[in-house]
């Protein structure tokens, strides 16, 4: 029967067929240990010299890292194992060899390993990473289906620039100039209007030149929007949502997470509600930790936000920053005006902001007046007025950055690891 290393503990005691490469190897005259990967999982595989004829056993010893072959043999359980079982060799047949496989189990430098990025991902590590990432996407799915969220996907060329018009990849659209999506969410505002609570999931870019651990070129990104919603509603969303991701990973990615080595202490204390630390907190917070100089109005670096999520050891939530080093639509704070209803999650360990969100503002002649203060052109943004003209209702939604989610959950130091083939600063390959 032929089966994968996944479904192979249900078939514990039967003979079963299973596409594999070889990962890795350890022989002695008498008996071959392989370490088998399929996609699904890594198994090992034992050859017995006694049990097996002379050809297979040689065959066995042979297979060099990354051959590719069916391997037959029954499967019993071990405890030994991390799953729980392995296979006891039958026969095997090559499809294709491989030879000078350019990834050894030796060490090799970070560049070596991004340029073999197409390699790389088969490496125990990356593979669990990229298990972590595909159940955080599930369990998003599954989050926004239970509670009445419809899927909508917003365009990625787009006309005008959401979040700042100094980060915009340009292209050009026939003849007229086109950016590649920073974010949805203004196209999510109008789908909130016509379907009441939507999310997206989808890529995004920013043509941002930071060369620093959390910051990609092209990332994804899942935004909820709510129609009828306050800021402090959202914020609920929000925590609901990030506890029921680290939990579905907990829960269903064990061995992926002891593959990474992740210490999971402090992911299993995420429970709801999230702490909270207003702006104008954090900065006296801060003066009084290391950085004496900080100044209101500033924007918090990766030292400050750090800083600040070491404190308290859960996701925080930094609410109601400065008007001025947000977004234009951003709602204002009714008991100060100087600031917005906004939040930027923190992540602990030092993953930094993984999600950035805000009641929207919904007076159409305050929106005209920020459109104007910022700088943008009026014109591009007629649609997203018309949504203040026709029915406005308060409303609130946020953005939340998967790979920084996947960094931080997984425990990767590095946000290039949590995308399959990262696009960075002075990378476009492979
Ligand atoms: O805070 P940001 O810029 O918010 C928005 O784009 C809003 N329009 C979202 C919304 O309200 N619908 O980005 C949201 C999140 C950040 O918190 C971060 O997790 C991630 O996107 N992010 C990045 N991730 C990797 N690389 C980058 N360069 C990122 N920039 C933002
Ligand atoms: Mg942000």
């Amino acid at each position: 029967m032929k089966t994968t290393i996944k479904q192979a503990k249900q078939h514990i005691g039967q003979e079963v067929t299973i596409g594999a490469w070889l990962h890795n190897k350890r022989s002695s005259g008498k008996i071959a240990f392989l370490q088998l990967r399929d996609g699904t999982g890594f198994m090992q595989g034992v050859a017995v010299k006694s049990e097996l004829d002379e050809e297979t056993f040689q065959l066995a010893k042979d297979l060099t890292q990354e051959t590719s072959f069916y391997i037959t043999g029954t499967i019993t359980e071990d405890d030994r194992s991390d799953i729980g079982y392995e296979m006891q060799v039958k026969s095997i047949e090559v499809i294709s060899e491989s030879h000078d496989y350019p990834i050894t189990p030796k060490d090799h430098g970070t560049e070596f390993l991004m340029d073999h990025r197409h390699l790389w991902l088969r490496s125990r590590k990356q593979h669990a990473v990229m298990i972590i990432r595909n159940e955080i996407i599930r369990a998003t799915y599954e989050f926004f289906n239970e509670h009445g969220f419809t899927k909508i996907d917003p365009p990625i060329l787009t006309a005008s620039a959401p979040e700042g018009t100094s980060e915009l990849f340009q292209t050009q659209y026939f003849d007229q100039d086109a950016y590649l999506s920073q974010s949805g969410q203004l196209y999510m505002e109008a789908a909130a209007m016509a379907y009441n609570k939507v999310f997206s999931f989808g890529p995004t870019f920013r043509a941002e030149k930071s060369k620093t651990r959390r910051h990609l070129i092209e990332f994804w990104m899942i935004e909820p929007e709510m129609a009828f919603c306050n800021h402090e509603e959202s914020l609920e969303v929000q925590e609901q949502y990030v506890t029921h991701i680290v939990q579905s990973v907990l829960k269903n990615c064990e061995l992926e997470l002891k593959a990474l080595d992740r210490d999971t202490t402090n992911l299993e204390k995420v429970a709801t509600p999230f702490p909270r630390i207003t702006y104008d907190d954090a900065v006296e917070f801060l003066k009084e930790q290391r950085f004496e100089d900080i100044e209101w109005g500033e924007d918090f670096g990766a030292p400050h936000e750090t800083t600040i999520a070491n404190h308290f050891d859960l996701p925080v939530f930094i609410t109601n920053y400065p008007t001025k080093i947000k977004p234009f639509y951003m709602q204002p704070n009714p008991e100060n005006e100087d600031t917005v209803l906004c939040a930027d999650l923190i992540a602990p360990e030092g993953y930094g902001e993984i999600i950035g969100g805000s009641e929207r503002i919904n007076d159409l002649s305050l929106l005209e007046q920020r459109i104007d203060e910022y700088g943008l052109d009026a014109d591009s943004y007629d649609y997203y007025l018309d949504l203040r003209r026709y029915g406005s209702v308060p409303h609130s939604g946020f953005g939340l950055g998967l790979e920084r989610t996947v960094a931080w959950i997984s425990g990767v130091e590095h946000v290039r690891e949590t995308s399959p083939f990262p696009r960075l600063l002075n990378r476009l390959y492979p």
